[in-house]
């Protein structure tokens, strides 16, 4: 479901002699992550069956993958690291198949035609291993004392699932986990049912919307699980690791309140369900808005809760095209951490601002310009975050409370369920506010150092 066929098509035209044939190319086009993602097609949907068990990290596999070919294909990519892929099929037709690093090369027995739907089914199995992103994080199926948890950002959903695995291409969810009795296994969306046989448990979960494959999970542990329909009808189920609900317990009290304020700051929560999961991995170091329900890798605090909540507009909802743009995931959302603090009887956004206005001019928050990290290796750094805020806090100033909330929303609203990218954000808050935008985004979001005046 990409829809960006056209940048996309450009990208791929770019991308080499192979792109020109009949070959889906081996990546998106991303520069920051090259191999991410493939090109020739276009995934609508995922149905995953997966089995785990954490006494020994085995996982057993098997994906279906509906697609649609927007070029001729002899051959085409998904992206796999790890795990020993034990057959595949295209539309029901036994394919090919050879490994080469994260790519999972399959070649059909009949080329597909350019608008081709079709389907692609991989079994496989192994023992999921994380991936090392280049800050040094990790990322992907990471194993617990209990479980697992399962955050892709930006690379990892290649450690537990065949896929397209770019933000570019956005895609709905059947994810079906079964684990022991007595585990529970967290997805996204809404759960269709539950059941336990022959000592273990089986949780199917639907995710409609559109969905980037970073913001898919299947968590696993021992959990406290909280079900409940808000009043507006959204359906809330928390899991909790035992460890983490005394201090988890007060903060996820707060999120039906903590997503209506946003709904009123950003217009209408983009999604029928809602939730979290809080569990304990120390070797984790962040939390991830996986969509629906983000991972907590331990007790959250309430910014952190606004945070990931904000995400579901900014990130999930309102998807970027190229890491690069990762500014409008996490300055956003880190945006609302300031709105929700000035609304909420702290800081105004204004006090934040200056506070870190006032750091020095060798602070690692003016290493490089919010909409331009580099690479992948500064993705999720201060000057994405904290100076990407307060690009958004000058142009509140410049445009004034009234435009500024509109841009938000309008945002928000025009690309729900889709992309958006730096250029369209900028144009768009020239648009409404009738201003020449150029100086201050050149300023706070295209400029690295410290800006000269505040
Ligand atoms: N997007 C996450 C957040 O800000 C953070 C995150 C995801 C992250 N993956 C990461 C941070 C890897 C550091 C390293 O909510
Ligand atoms: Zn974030």
């Amino acid at each position: 479901m990409a829809t960006v066929p056209v940048a996309l098509a450009a990208l791929l035209a770019a991308a080499g002699p192979a792109a020109a044939g009949t070959v889906g190319s081996s990546g998106a086009g991303d520069p920051y992550f090259p191999l991410a993602g493939n090109g020739g097609y276009d995934v609508r949907h995922y149905g995953l069956s997966l089995g785990y068990d954490p006494s020994t990290g085995h996982l057993d596999g098997k994906a279906v993958i509906t697609a649609r070919a927007t070029q001729r294909l002899t051959r085409l990519d998904l992206d796999l690291s790890g795990l020993k892929v034990t057959g595949i099929t295209v539309d029901h037709t036994k394919a090919a198949f050879r490994r080469d690093g994260q790519e999972l090369v399959v070649t059909p027995r009949h080329a597909l035609h350019r608008r081709q739907e079709f389907r692609v089914t991989v079994t496989y199995q192994g023992k999921p291993k994380p991936v090392t992103d280049p800050d040094g994080s990790l990322d992907g199926w990471i194993p617990t004392d209990d479980g697992a948890f399962v955050a892709g950002e930006p690379q990892g959903a290649m450690t537990w699932f065949p896929a397209n695995n770019h933000p570019s291409d956005k895609a709905s969810y059947d994810i079906t986990i079964t684990v022991p009795k007595g585990r529970t296994a967290v997805s996204n969306g809404v759960l269709l049912g539950q059941r336990t046989a022959h000592g273990r448990t089986t949780f199917r979960w639907r995710q409609s919307e559109p969905m980037a494959a970073y913001l898919a999970t299947a968590t696993v542990g021992t959990f406290k699980v909280e079900r409940y329909t808000t009043p507006d009808g959204l359906k809330v189920y928390n899991a909790v690791d035992p460890r983490e609900a005394t201090a988890a317990t007060p903060v996820l009290k707060k999120l039906p309140s903590v997503l209506a304020w946003e709904s009123g700051v950003f217009g209408p929560y983009p999604y029928k369900a809602a939730g979290a999961v809080v569990d304990r991995a120390p070797n984790v170091g962040y939390a991830l808005e996986t969509q629906t329900r983000p991972v907590y890798d331990s007790a959250p605090d309430l910014s952190t809760l606004v945070h990931e909540s904000a995400h579901q507009w900014f990130g999930d909802s309102v998807t970027l095209t190229r890491w690069r743009d990762i500014w409008l995931n996490e300055g956003f959302a880190t945006y609302a951490e300031w709105l929700y603090a000035e609304q909420h009887g702290g800081r105004t956004a204004q006090q934040i601002f200056d506070a870190l206005y006032a750091s020095p001019a060798g602070d690692d928050l003016w290493a490089f310009p919010p909409a331009d990290p580099g690479s992948g290796a500064h993705i999720f750094e201060t000057p994405v975050y904290a100076r990407g805020a307060m690009a958004l806090q000058k142009l509140r100033t410049a445009v004034g409370d009234k435009t500024f909330f509109r841009v938000l929303r309008t945002w928000a609203t025009d690309h729900r369920g889709g992309h958006g990218t730096t250029a369209e954000f900028t144009r768009l808050a020239e648009r409404l506010s009738g201003k020449d935008l150029d100086q201050l985004f050149h300023t706070w979001i295209g400029t690295a150092g410290k800006p000269s005046s505040p």
